[in-house]
This record gives C-alpha cells, sequence and structure tokens, in this order.
C-alpha cells in the first residue's frame, strides 16, 4: 500500500486525475471503476478539462460503479446513475451504453447482482478503481462487519452511512437504506486502487487503513491486501497516521 500525502483536497483530486490521465493515456479502452460521493467530485472536474484538453478520450473506456441505492432508478437525482451522468458523462466523450451503475430498480436484485459481476469479468476485469471512504471504514457500501471476500451484493446500510448521506436529501425525501455494491472480494480483484481522503472526519478511518489490523470492523483495511493500492490523503485525513 503506498500512502501520498498532500496539502489539501485540490492537490488530491490532481494528483489522482493523472493517475487516470496516465492510464487512459496507456490503454484508451481501460475498464474504470468509478465512485460517488462528494470527495471524487474534484477529481471528475479534473478529468472533463483533461479531456476537453485532448489529453485522452473517454470515447474506448468501459466503466463500472461501485453501488447503487437500491429502490432508486437512474433518474432519481439521488441516484448514483444520475450523480454519475451529471458530474462526469454529461461532459466527457464516453459512450453511455459501455457505462455501468448496479441497477436500483432491479426486478431481481440477486439476479442482478450476479450479472454485474459477470459483466465486469467480461469486460477484462477493472483496470483501475477508484474509491472514497466512509467514516466508519467502508469502501463502496461494504460496512463494517461485511465479508473481506463479499463480492456483489445487496447491502443495508448502518446508521453511519444513512446519517452521513441525508445531506444529499431533502428533509422528508425517501431515503434508502437498501444497496447494490459491489463486494471487498470483487474490489480487490481490481488490478490498481486508488482512494482519495480528504479532511478531519476521514483521519480515524484512514488511520484505521492504513495502519490498524486486517479486519472487517474497517472495510478499507482490506486493501492492505492488494499489490497495487494507492491512498491519496491530505493532511488532515493524515492527522491521526503515527
Ligand atoms: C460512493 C461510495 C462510498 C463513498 C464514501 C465516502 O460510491 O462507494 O463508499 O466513497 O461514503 O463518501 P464521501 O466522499 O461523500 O465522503
Amino acid at each position: 500500500m503506498k500512502v501520498i500525502i498532500l496539502k489539501d483536497a485540490a492537490a488530491v483530486a490532481a494528483y489522482g486525475a493523472n493517475i487516470f490521465k496516465k492510464q487512459l493515456q496507456k490503454k484508451p479502452d481501460s475498464v474504470l471503476g468509478l465512485a460517488t460521493g462528494s470527495t471524487p467530485v474534484a477529481l471528475y472536474k479534473e478529468l472533463i478539462k483533461l479531456s476537453e484538453a485532448k489529453e485522452f478520450s473517454f470515447a474506448g473506456v468501459t466503466t463500472f460503479n461501485l453501488d447503487e441505492y437500491l429502490g432508486l432508478d437512474g433518474e432519481h437525482p439521488q441516484s448514483y446513475r444520475y450523480f454519475m451522468n451529471e458530474q462526469l458523462f454529461n461532459h466527457v466523450d464516453i459512450d453511455k451504453s459501455k457505462t455501468q451503475v448496479p441497477p436500483g430498480n432491479a426486478q431481481d436484485p440477486v439476479a442482478a447482482c450476479n450479472d454485474y459481476e459477470a459483466d465486469i469479468d467480461a469486460a477484462g476485469g477493472i483496470d483501475i478503481q477508484l474509491l472514497g471512504i466512509g467514516r466508519n471504514g467502508h469502501i463502496g457500501f461494504n460496512e463494517p462487519s461485511s465479508s473481506l471476500a463479499s463480492r456483489t451484493r445487496v447491502k443495508t446500510l448502518t446508521l453511519d452511512t444513512i446519517n452521513d448521506n441525508s445531506r444529499f436529501f431533502a428533509d422528508g425525501e425517501y431515503q434508502p437504506h437498501l444497496s447494490i455494491t459491489m463486494g471487498i472480494g470483487t474490489i480487490l480483484e481490481s488490478k490498481k486502487v486508488v482512494l482519495l481522503a480528504t479532511g478531519a472526519s476521514k483521519a480515524d478511518a484512514i488511520a484505521a487503513t492504513v495502519e490498524g489490523p486486517l479486519t472487517a470492523a474497517c472495510p478499507a483495511s482490506a486493501l492492505q491486501l492488494h499489490q497495487d493500492a494507492v491512498i491519496i490523503i491530505d493532511e488532515e485525513a493524515a492527522s491521526r497516521l503515527a
């Protein structure tokens, strides 16, 4: 595990975007694993700028998102499909038919999870997976106690995560408590993993990820097992490291 500590969130986004730039220059038909949440937004902005400057193209790229709320379809403004369209896909030359987000409106969610795994395999596996991290150490929606060998499945969100994400929902708006998420085992099969974290609220989770024991109590600690995991953090997120 490589840990890169940078001054602030802007530097984290720029550093992360450069890794994706190099990947897409080297392999224009890369398979990207993508994340939602607040943290990757600045990185997506950088990627939009770089693609506008013709540093690389998204035309040959296939993407798989980590997770989606179960019960929201892709038109719903709080869905992760909607988020990805707004934050990245609508602004670059990507073929949207090659962008996958787990189907939040699946009639048979269990079958949809198996199909998602099969689709990742059929695409040749994920070349580079972008991750954020929850304050409780979750990656994707793999909450604490998730099996480190888990695959894409339906997962109940913890109260912590529901509360953290309530900022995206209006008062009284329906907020799902279930998700479909890639598993930790799925994430570990990506050829490269890039985790971004910024701000003091992530400091404990980062310390547990990097220096804590390998434990399902901190799902991100599973990245200690990965051969090519890069943790890019700002000084605040690094503040609890020894
Ligand atoms: C999002 C995801 C989550 C977030 C995490 C951090 O697709 O899988 O694990 O990365 O909850 O969210 P932010 O960046 O909003 O703090």
